[in-house]
């Protein structure tokens, strides 16, 4: 009878404690979401081995394609990694040009965003290059999210692996990460 009244107690403080609003800190904490633009799919595997890397330093992590997605991705998370090539003439992806459209349209306040930039782009085309992801950057702080670190931008003519540049690049991206992480904490 004494045991199961102290359950119930526990029960109902656990439940409290569930429907109580997660803070913005805790959420920032808590998953990285990296929502990737990409035409020929380049960028998708760029996200899927920074992911592996972002999981192996115990950070939960989601890799989303921007495909049908709007404004309404950044309600409810606060931590972004955008992963974005770039084409056309200095355009989005096709399949991210909906969710841009979006944001420009609705303008929402993002100022508790977090986010990071993986760009990819070949500097053959030397007047825009890498502007898919440029162009995300800028239009993420007009709407008062931050950056976190410098953006990485691939070169394709380079002749090295995206994917190798960003794992070396995701590594101190993650330790400024956490470091905002425990400031706020
Ligand atoms: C038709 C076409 C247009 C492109 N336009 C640009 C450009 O304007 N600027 C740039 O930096 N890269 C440009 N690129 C290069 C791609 O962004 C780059 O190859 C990227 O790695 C492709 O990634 P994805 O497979 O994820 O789409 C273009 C590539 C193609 C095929």
């Amino acid at each position: 009878m004494y045991y199961n009244a102290c359950l119930k107690h526990d029960l109902h403080y656990m439940l409290r404690a569930l429907e109580r609003p997660v803070p913005r800190e805790a959420r920032l904490a808590q998953r990285l979401t990296i929502l990737v633009g990409t035409m020929t799919g380049t960028a998708q595997l760029v996200a899927d081995e920074v992911a592996d890397a972002v999981k192996a330093r115990g950070i939960a992590v989601e890799v989303v394609p921007m495909d049908g997605l709007d404004a309404a991705v950044f309600e409810g998370e606060s931590a972004f990694l955008l992963c974005t090539s770039t084409y056309g003439q200095g355009d989005v992806p096709d399949n991210a040009q909906a969710l841009f459209a979006d944001l420009e349209r609705t303008k929402p306040d993002l100022a508790q965003i977090r986010y990071g930039v993986i760009g990819l782009g070949d500097r053959t085309y030397a007047q825009t290059f890498c502007f898919g992801g440029k162009r995300f950057d800028a239009l993420l702080q007009s709407l008062g999210a931050r950056r976190i670190g410098e953006p990485m931008l691939h070169d394709a003519s380079a002749g090295t692996i995206p994917e190798e540049v960003a794992i070396d690049w995701i590594e101190p991206w993650l330790d400024r990460f956490r470091a905002e992480r425990d400031q706020a904490a």
